[in-house]
């Protein structure tokens, strides 16, 4: 990997202009294990270069892989029309560095939203031709019943689809609550299910990407963590950087 000046790191990381991020430099707020870096012309590898920015810690990477407990109330979209967006819960450095999240989930849909800078990485888990399973936890507003999961698990019939829709695999929790598991991440996939069904979704929580659990995470609804290589295995396809 090529070595890189201070300031076009800091740009890159996403702390702002190179204008900006040259007078960081020169002005002596960035630091490497305490020591102040002021000179424009050293070079670094930036993968793993632990910075101090103004006091604040910051490990470089060259792509962002991260996870939100995404919360009720928040918009995927850039320009979200009704409530914040999920950008409002992430660092300034990933707005500025184009950190988007890898599809979307409807406002009021909670749970695990993987997010990246890197166009590879958004491509393979968001394309359909790589069969990501996303695991959904359903709150019914009806009871589940036995008929529910056959009819969510043999397809139905949404009203814009060309063929019927089906659950990879579905089932009971207990009497309002159903795991339902998809591939395809079709517009309200779940909600539209549930209502051709004869129900009506009035929760959904996605749990669940490939084998990664949201549960291991330990995130409070808000929190975004990073994804290291280990987890980034566990996506299907398992990722590698
Ligand atoms: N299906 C839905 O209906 N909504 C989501 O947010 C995700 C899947």
């Amino acid at each position: 990997m090529s070595k890189l000046t201070l300031d076009r790191i800091l740009q890159q990381q996403g702390f702002g202009t190179r204008k900006w991020c040259q007078a960081l430099v020169a002005d002596g707020d960035v630091t490497i294990d305490g020591t102040v870096m002021n000179d424009l012309k050293s070079t670094f590898e930036t993968e793993g270069l632990p910075l101090a920015v103004m006091g604040e810690t910051w490990i470089c990477r060259t792509h962002i892989y991260a996870v939100l407990h995404k919360p009720a109330d928040y918009e995927c979209s850039r320009k979200p029309s009704h409530h914040p967006g999920v950008h409002t819960l992430l660092p300034d450095q990933f707005i500025r560095r184009d950190v988007q999240p890898v599809g979307r989930l409807d406002h009021d849909t909670t749970g695990m939203l993987l997010l990246s800078d890197d166009g590879r990485f958004i491509h393979t888990q968001s394309s359909p031709k790589h069969h990501v399973p996303k695991v959904y936890v359903a709150t019914t507003h009806d009871p589940v019943t036995p008929q529910l999961i056959e009819l969510l698990l043999n397809g139905v019939k949404l009203h814009d689809e060309p063929a019927p829709l089906a659950a990879e695999t579905c089932k009971i929790l207990d009497e309002h609550h159903l795991e339902i598991v998809l591939e395809q991440g079709k517009y309200h996939q779940v909600k539209r299910m549930l209502a051709a069904a004869g129900n009506h979704c009035s929760a959904l929580h996605r749990a669940q990407i490939g084998n990664l659990k949201l549960s291991d995470l330990n995130l409070a609804e808000g929190e975004w963590c990073y994804l290291e290589e280990s987890q980034l295995a566990q996506l299907a396809p398992p990722f590698t950087i």
